[in-house]
């Protein structure tokens, strides 16, 4: 039987392990912290699940960032509700972590403006895509990317980052001497957190 994780019985240690991950996620490809699953409610009360790349995660401000099209459903969907969730499971590590918070999306603003000038040229280009995403198309492929450097830089207009603030953060960690739960709520000193049943 493998050593039981240094987490295992600290919730400290678990609330470093979730961090840890999320950041790990977001420089590294491979690791499934890097997809998270984005959960959305839309216009009709209807839960939206869907992947997406986390673009940074800032453990001090407790804030989780991906970016999007601002004619998405997602991007409505975040207008309308101003909250997203997060969810991931590594089934290497055998952790499950889940985010919820509120949701703000830049679209305009200086902070958007400067992401988009450190995004890669390739990541650029699927935001001069037209027509505008979860258009119906005739065909498959009847749908542009922007092939000039001036087509590419009108796509700002179409990107948007998006930062979830959490304001519960939940760890699952699966073993079969005993799985372990834990939960984290933010509150005006910090985070107060509890272990839960599994
Ligand atoms: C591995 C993976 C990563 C993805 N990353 C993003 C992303 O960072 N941002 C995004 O808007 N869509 C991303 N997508 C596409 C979305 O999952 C989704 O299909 C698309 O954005 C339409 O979603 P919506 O209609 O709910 O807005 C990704 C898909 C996959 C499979």
């Amino acid at each position: 039987m493998s050593e039981l994780p240094p987490f295992y019985d600290d919730l400290t240690a678990c609330h470093d392990e979730v961090w840890r991950r999320l950041e790990e996620g977001v420089s590294d490809r491979n690791s499934a912290f890097h997809t998270p699953a984005l959960g959305t409610v839309d216009p009709y009360g209807r839960p939206q699940v869907r992947a997406v790349v986390l673009r940074q995660a800032d453990r001090r401000a407790g804030t989780l960032t991906f970016h999007c099209d601002r004619r998405s459903e997602k991007a409505s969907e975040i207008a309308g509700t101003r909250c997203a969730a997060l969810q991931v499971y590594d089934p290497a590590a055998k952790i499950q972590v889940r985010v919820d918070g509120t949701a703000e999306l830049h679209t305009d603003s200086w902070f958007a403006d400067s992401v988009w000038a450190q995004a890669r040229p390739m990541n650029r280009t699927v935001y001069g895509i037209s027509p505008g995403p979860g258009t119906a198309l005739a065909k498959g492929g009847s749908y542009t990317l922007p092939e000039t450097d001036e087509a590419i830089r009108d796509g700002r207009e179409n990107f948007c980052v998006v930062v979830i603030r959490a304001e519960r953060l939940e760890f699952l960690y699966l073993d079969r001497r005993g799985h372990r739960r834990a939960l984290w709520l933010r509150s005006e000193a910090g985070w107060v957190e509890t272990w839960l049943t599994p």
